[in-house]
């Protein structure tokens, strides 16, 4: 059952009304409490107390500029995925010993990328399989640098021990990710035979949006022994547990961040690894909480059999998880109405059936604008142009005030962008 909603129309001090009634802002828009993410990067960060450690944040679930420099500045480096987000993570001042590549198979020019950051090359590229090995091995000696490597495991752990949706869990032995624990002794024969490599790490990531501590422990446990196999062979700087921490949708999720890592840092110990550094990768408990979408009431309708929807002029174009993976965001209205409510089906406009944010307890009377709850994380990240809908606007507020926005792009925006092809 849900939670009963405790949602107060105020966001980082200012009203939400308000915002949306800012002409520059309109709707769709996402609007992101910077404070409250830097919060949680602050105490993620405590709970780690004096250990070595690094908090890798997981650009992927949401790559803002002014959400990424905040995360930095509260000592948090970044997991990126992609030549893309590599980039990005350094022109925003990110230094390249605080960043880790995960990615199934890597471009090589990505490859170069990672290789040709700053002096020595960012933290680690994680590998994902005995293959990757070879084509990074031979990228770094045509740059004539050592590579930095970490083994991405995939720790085999069965799909249904994870407590996630199955299209997020990706620790399993028939998910593409890592390399499998039948491989890693190739792998590392591999590495030791090429003086172009070093490895520094060992890392897993078995799934997104894991409630429990115990599911998390499965895969660092299986990383921290072979931590210790290898250890004497290989000078091991890390262990990186993976992101994945779990946040309250409105159905709850018991532990907090710090709860994660207290007990993989007392697993790390007990293990005999004090002295290796704990990384983890986490990007939707640090982000996801804090940022709703806002969207206008277009209009309602009334079906057969007493079918009575609510449509948006927000869709999945703009936030995708209800439709990719079946995920219920909690829905409010933006100012309270007085007044009997009702259940509604919300939907958005676009040509599709599962554009369907699901049934919502709604006021019966006038209601102008809603907030689609929780949507810091994988929201604006996974938003598409799809039925030539342009992207969302986003509100970055700080202090108590807009910090900064970015504009809705135009439909002719839209319209130009398509048109401008190269004929040949
Ligand atoms: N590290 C790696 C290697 C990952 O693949 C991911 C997420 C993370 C870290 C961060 O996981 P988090 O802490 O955010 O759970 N689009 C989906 C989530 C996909 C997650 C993909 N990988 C969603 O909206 O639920």
């Amino acid at each position: 059952m849900n939670r009963p909603l405790e949602f107060s129309l105020e966001y980082g001090g200012l009203r939400l009304s308000d915002i949306v009634a800012d002409r520059r802002i309109g709707t769709p828009s996402y609007v992101y409490d910077v404070d409250a993410m830097a919060n949680e990067a602050r105490c993620l960060e405590a709970s780690f107390g004096g250990a070595p450690h690094l908090v890798a944040y997981a650009v992927k679930a949401n790559s803002a500029p002014p959400i990424v420099r905040a995360l930095a500045a509260e000592g948090c480096g970044a997991d990126v995925v992609s030549g893309g987000e590599l980039a990005l993570a350094l022109r925003l001042g990110i230094a390249p010993s605080k960043i880790v590549y995960s990615g199934v198979a890597k471009q090589n020019d990505e490859i170069d990328r990672a290789i040709a950051a700053g002096p020595e090359g960012i933290g680690a590229i994680h590998v994902e399989s005995v293959e990757e090995i070879t084509r990074i091995g031979a990228r770094a000696k045509e740059a004539g640098r050592v590579a930095r490597i970490s083994i991405r495991v995939n720790p085999a752990v069965h799909v249904e021990d994870i407590d996630t949706h199955a299209h997020i869990a990706t620790g399993h032995d028939e998910a593409k990710f890592g390399v499998p624990l039948s491989r890693i002794a190739n792998a590392l024969d591999m590495i030791a035979q090429t003086p172009w490599m070093r490895l520094v790490g060992v890392s897993a990531h078995v799934g997104s949006q894991i409630t429990s501590v115990d599911t998390y422990l499965l895969s660092a446990r299986t990383l921290f022994q072979l931590a210790r196999e290898i250890m004497p062979r290989f000078a091991l700087s890390y262990v990186d547990t993976g992101g994945g921490f779990g946040i309250d949708y409105g159905d709850g999720c018991p532990p907090r961040p710090a709860d994660f890592i207290r007990a993989a840092l007392a697993l790390e110990a007990k293990c005999g690894l004090r002295d290796l550094a704990l990384y983890c990768e986490p990007g939707r408990s640090l982000v996801g909480a804090h940022g709703v979408l806002i969207a206008r009431v277009t209009q309602r309708k009334i079906g057969d059999a007493g079918r009575r929807w609510i449509i948006l002029d927000a869709g999945m174009n703009d936030l995708i998880r209800p439709a990719l993976y079946q995920a219920r965001h909690r829905i409010v209205p933006l100012r309270s109405v007085p007044g009997p409510v009702g259940m509604f089906r919300v939907v958005g406009p676009v040509c599709e059936s599962s554009d369907d944010f699901g049934v919502h307890e709604l006021p019966e009377g006038p209601l102008h604008e809603v907030a689609i709850l929780d949507a810091g994380a994988y929201g604006f990240s996974m938003a598409s142009q799809y039925n030539g809908r342009t992207l969302p606007a986003e509100v970055f507020v700080r202090g108590g005030r807009i910090e900064a926005i970015s504009p809705r792009r135009t439909m002719d925006a839209w319209v130009d962008e398509r048109l401008a092809m190269v004929s040949t």
